[in-house]
């Protein structure tokens, strides 16, 4: 089927975080920078037409050295635990990373949060 796009800057996200425009190479008006800390996250809403897996493919970059792991979360249930996201080599570096999970019919959330104090890497988009 057909792939949408989801910018993390028209996304939620927990307070801390902000949209920035400063790394190029990012897809829409900007990205998030989620804030530095454990539980720090960006949460889309992303509608489906019929139920059943689902590939989640979340643009980032993570211009450190640390890995900065993540909890995937569709619909208020941990699908994923501790996804590493390592080093993109470089803050305009973008890749994607890709969860599978099944979504409902309708309106969904996908949230990933933080899991180590760094916060997330960040976080420019999700393609469903
Ligand atoms: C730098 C970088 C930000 C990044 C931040 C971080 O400040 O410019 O884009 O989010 O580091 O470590 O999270």
């Amino acid at each position: 089927g057909t792939t949408a796009r989801y910018e993390a800057e028209v996304a939620a996200y927990s307070t801390g975080s902000s949209v920035e425009s400063n790394h190029t190479g990012f897809s829409g008006s900007g990205f998030v920078n989620t804030g530095n800390a454990v539980g720090s996250y960006v949460q889309w809403t992303v509608n489906r037409s019929e139920a059943g897996p689902a590939t989640l493919a979340f643009g980032h970059a993570n211009g450190t050295d640390a890995i900065r792991a993540v909890d995937v979360t569709v619909n208020g249930t941990v699908v994923a635990k501790s996804v590493p996201y390592p080093s993109t080599g470089g803050w305009t570096v973008w890749k994607t990373r890709v969860t599978t999970a099944n979504l409902n019919a309708g309106s969904n959330t996908v949230r990933v949060t933080a899991t180590t104090a760094d916060g997330t890497a960040n976080l420019d988009y999700l393609d469903v």
